[in-house]
């Protein structure tokens, strides 16, 4: 495909409900551009930050609302074993792998398999060695939009020969509405009693910290910009950045902005979720008439743990043509 047929392809899709939801996205790497859902006055509150339109997503982004993939969050070096044999991948976050490398699946236009009004299924084959991963994998992605205002991501893959695979959608919300300020006065709750311990260069060191007695900790609601500078300066992330352990209770994570009463809340299967408070964000990026800054919004990015390949007593994301990958998360909104 050249660039002009690539184009023609893109495009974008509203899905919407009977209680007031109405999500856009586009199959440029799947991306929510828009996240409407109605706040304490019933009128609809734009929760998510997003870009003009949908070719604009084949640009910087920031991985604005985009799936992420093959494999989210980072791997040490790039560099993993499998059967033996030693891959290196791209190195395109100092000297570690990001979110895929240089062109993830937030940067492919996928094809759209079936669209309703209120589901959409994208499909993207990954040939064997994109991005210098083995094996071609075929990813699927559903969003389903229900009454009850969530909206459930359904993640697929299956490959021909073993690979790893740690797919994640990359949404910043702000509840405010994604023309806020800033997300420190959301009040957050995490299920989660342990991190995923990591060094300066954010790559987990094997060992799991305690939250408790921590800027980390979220067990009990606390606003984000309480400890948002002490969690900081922990790993000099410039605020939180961190893979929690979820502990298994529903949901795994609830977030309420008092001003607009929009609360949300995070379920998944996956065993990680990476707190993300958008710290790396530099006025660089400009979508919907806001020019996005630091602390405009955060991420929840479910997930197996980061750099997991390199960790054998981690949960796996190793793939098989007999055990594909597969998992959900669902936002839920009310107010
Ligand atoms: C990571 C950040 C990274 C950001 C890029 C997040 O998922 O945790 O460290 O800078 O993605 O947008």
């Amino acid at each position: 495909m050249n660039f002009a047929e690539a184009i023609m392809e893109i495009k974008t899709f509203e899905l919407s409900n009977q209680s007031g939801m109405t999500v856009t996205v586009t199959n440029v790497g799947c991306a929510i551009i828009s996240l409407k859902v109605p706040d304490k006055n019933g009128q609809p509150r734009d929760v998510v930050l997003g870009l003009d339109k949908a070719e604009d997503y084949l640009g910087k982004h920031f991985y604005l609302g985009v799936i992420i993939g093959r494999v989210g969050n980072r791997i040490g070096y790039g560099k993993f074993t499998l059967d033996g044999k030693e891959y290196q991948l791209a190195t395109n976050d100092g000297k570690q792998h990001l979110h895929g490398g240089v062109e993830g699946f937030d940067k492919k236009i996928w094809t759209v398999e079936e669209s309703g009004p209120a589901k959409i299924v994208f499909s993207y084959v990954s040939p064997d060695g994109e991005e210098n991963y083995p094996g071609r994998l075929a990813v699927r992605c559903t969003y389903t939009l229900s009454q009850d205002n969530t909206l459930r991501i359904d993640y697929f893959a299956e490959t021909d020969t073993k690979t790893i695979c740690n797919l994640t959608n990359h949404s910043y919300f702000n509840l405010e509405g994604y023309d806020a300020k800033d997300i420190y006065g959301h009040v957050m709750q995490i299920n989660a009693d342990q991190l995923t311990a990591v060094d300066e260069a954010l790559i987990p060191t094997g060992a799991f910290a305690p939250v408790a007695g921590t800027p980390f900790d979220f067990n009990a609601p606390k606003p984000i910009g309480q400890d948002i500078e002490k969690a900081g300066a922990v790993n000099s992330t410039g605020g939180f950045d961190h893979n929690y352990v979820l502990n298994g209770k529903a949901p795994a994570a609830s977030v309420y902005a008092p001003g607009s009463g929009v609360k949300m809340t995070v379920t998944t299967d996956m065993p990680g979720m990476q707190f993300y408070s958008g710290n790396f964000i530099d006025g660089a990026v400009t979508g919907k008439g806001v020019t996005y800054q630091k602390h405009s919004g955060f991420c929840l990015e479910t997930q197996l743990y980061p750099d997991t390949i390199n960790q054998p007593h981690f949960p796996s994301c190793v793939v098989t043509p007999d055990k594909p990958f597969r998992s959900f998360t669902a936002f839920k909104f009310e107010k």
